[in-house]
């Protein structure tokens, strides 16, 4: 009997290896947990769609919203670790999430394996056109001098333009209505028609609304000046030097997705990072791309710890 046993774990283990050396033989979905149209999405399409030349099979987006995105990671993650579920998650699903919603269903340092970050995105401080504001610090007397009246787009609690957002708002002193949406794509449309009077979002959301000057963009938040938006002031150059964040996008896999398939999507990912074509629809949207270093997935799972644990600090601070 034990003979027998043995014989099929072992070739459950061989049947798994040969999965792993054939992979993949079929289409991959790749989960985006908010909007088709959003930053997250915009990011999958452009380096999922690279992706699928290397693998030899399509990746099929499939956008799963709700929850600030962590319905979406919660059903990728629970999906059978073969590597055709795949998923796009972020600052705000793989950061900030496990602060925000106690009863998480899942913990983004113990319950994937991290596959690759695909794209850093700094954040803008955007307006409607109807705003009378004309800069930063016209658009801070502005909001303090209307502060309930004003309302605030964002993508669910603990999303990426929650968390910029608030953070905005308590460097402001400001509480305007806050109204969700299941994606940034959908309430940029809402920014652009003059629903929404400002929202904190991700730059590779908002270039070409920028350049067509349907929004206005008051600063972004990081250091430098973004490539992508020469004109566009930094928060410091502006006046509110202390606003200073920039989110990321990266793949993750559910936990026990064997190695070898990991290593097959990471390197696929890689060389869509290398990929000329694939660079420049990422920087000309303001995207910032991982050094070599940082394309790893020990990297990522590294980063996804130090990222939780900050998140947590940061919101615990602002309660
Ligand atoms: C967010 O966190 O705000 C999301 O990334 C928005 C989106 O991708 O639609």
């Amino acid at each position: 009997m034990k003979t027998l046993i043995a014989a099929i774990a072992g070739l459950a283990l061989w049947a798994g290896a040969a999965d792993a050396q054939n992979y993949p033989t079929r289409a991959i979905k790749l989960v985006v947990p908010f909007a088709a149209g959003g930053p997250t999405d915009v990011v999958a399409r452009i380096v999922g769609n690279n992706m699928s030349k290397t693998l030899g099979q399509q990746i099929v987006i499939e956008n799963i919203v709700g929850a600030g995105g962590t319905t979406g990671i919660t059903q990728a993650s629970q999906a059978g670790p073969d590597g055709y579920t795949l998923m796009m998650g972020h600052m705000g699903t793989h950061g900030a999430a496990p602060a925000l919603y106690p009863n998480l269903k899942y913990d983004p340092t113990k319950d994937f394996e991290p596959v690759g970050m695909a794209a850093g995105t700094p954040i803008l401080i955007v307006a409607s056109k109807a705003t009378p504001a004309n800069d930063l610090k016209e658009f801070m007397v502005y909001a303090k001098a209307n502060n309930q009246k004003l309302n605030q787009a964002h993508a669910g609690v603990g999303s990426v333009s929650h968390t910029t957002g608030q953070m905005l708002n308590v460097q402001l002193g400001i509480k305007p209505a806050l109204v969700p949406f299941s994606g940034t794509g959908p309430a940029l449309n809402d920014l652009v028609a003059g629903q929404i009077d400002f929202m904190c979002d991700q730059i590779v959301n908002l270039v070409p609304q920028i350049l067509a000057g349907t929004i206005k963009a008051y600063a972004i938040a990081t250091p430098e000046r973004s490539p992508a938006l020469p004109n566009v002031p930094t928060t410091k150059e502006a006046g509110l030097p202390d606003y200073q964040v920039s989110a990321w996008n990266a793949i993750f896999a559910p936990k026990g997705t064997p190695k070898e398939i990991v290593a097959k999507v990471n390197d696929a990912l890689s060389k869509a990072l290398s990929d000329e074509g694939t660079r420049k629809r990422l920087l000309d949207l303001g995207g910032v791309l991982p050094s070599d270093a940082e394309r790893t997935p020990q990297w990522l799972a590294g980063f996804v710890a130090t990222e939780v644990d900050r998140w947590n600090k940061v919101i615990k601070a602002a309660n």
